[in-house]
């Protein structure tokens, strides 16, 4: 469903419609979205994005049902977000990211659109919790702690106080403990490149 991000409930956003004929719109990624959605997140993210951490828990994965989203300005895709099925120390949960936006529509508020709106998404699915791992500044806007993640531990090499969770529904999160593990459906083929040796974590 195509959604004029004017109707977000969100002041910045408002800010982006006002700027007139060209509005930018929030919708459900397509799957033709893939090739400018990878460029903008190697633009953003740079070529080793793929050997991150997070990357582990998104390799041959579909993103969750109907929480993958794509900004869209005359045509073209600026923004973009998406959620992965996870269990999180043992309990169900997701996890956020990548969360990009093109430089040039940046500090308009559509990061915090492209959030908002993700986040109501999974609210609305009935998930209860999610994860990511970035900057605390930036996040905490939208409710994200550490706290709630302090048991939890990647399957890979992370800076901790990167590791971040919200709660949609309360106590979600109580008694996470442990690895963070993919469980999102496998994707038909691999999407990005050959799978990578990843190290064991020692803390699992
Ligand atoms: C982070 C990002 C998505 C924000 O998009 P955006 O559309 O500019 O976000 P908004 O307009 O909602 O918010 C902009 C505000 O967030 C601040 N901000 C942006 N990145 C930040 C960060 N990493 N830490 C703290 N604040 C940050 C901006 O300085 C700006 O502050 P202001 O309101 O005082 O001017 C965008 O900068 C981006 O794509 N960055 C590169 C990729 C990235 O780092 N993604 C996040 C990690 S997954």
């Amino acid at each position: 469903m195509t959604m004029p991000i004017q109707n977000q409930p969100n002041r910045r956003a408002a800010t982006i419609a006002d700027r007139g004929p060209a509005p930018l719109i929030i919708r459900a990624e397509h799957e033709a979205d893939g090739p400018a959605r990878e460029a903008l997140l190697d633009a953003c993210f740079g070529a080793n994005r793929m050997t991150r951490t997070c990357q582990r828990l998104r390799d041959g994965r579909l993103a969750a049902e109907g929480l993958a989203f794509s900004a869209i300005q005359r045509g073209r895709l600026v923004g973009t977000v998406r959620l992965w099925h996870v269990m999180a120390g043992g309990r169900a949960a997701l996890m956020l990211g990548p969360l990009a936006v093109a430089p040039a529509c940046r500090k308009l508020g559509l990061g915090a659109a492209l959030m908002a709106h993700a986040l109501a998404a999974a609210r609305a699915r009935g998930h209860g919790a999610v994860i990511l791992l970035g900057d605390a500044p930036y996040y905490a806007r939208f409710g994200f702690a550490a706290g709630p993640a302090a048991r939890l531990v990647l399957p890979g090499p992370f800076e901790r106080h990167r590791l971040l969770a919200l709660e949609l529904a309360a106590g979600a999160l109580e008694g996470a403990h442990g690895l963070v593990l993919a469980t999102g459906r496998a994707a038909p083929r691999p999407q990005a490149g050959p799978a990578r040796a990843w190290p064991r974590p020692r803390a699992a």
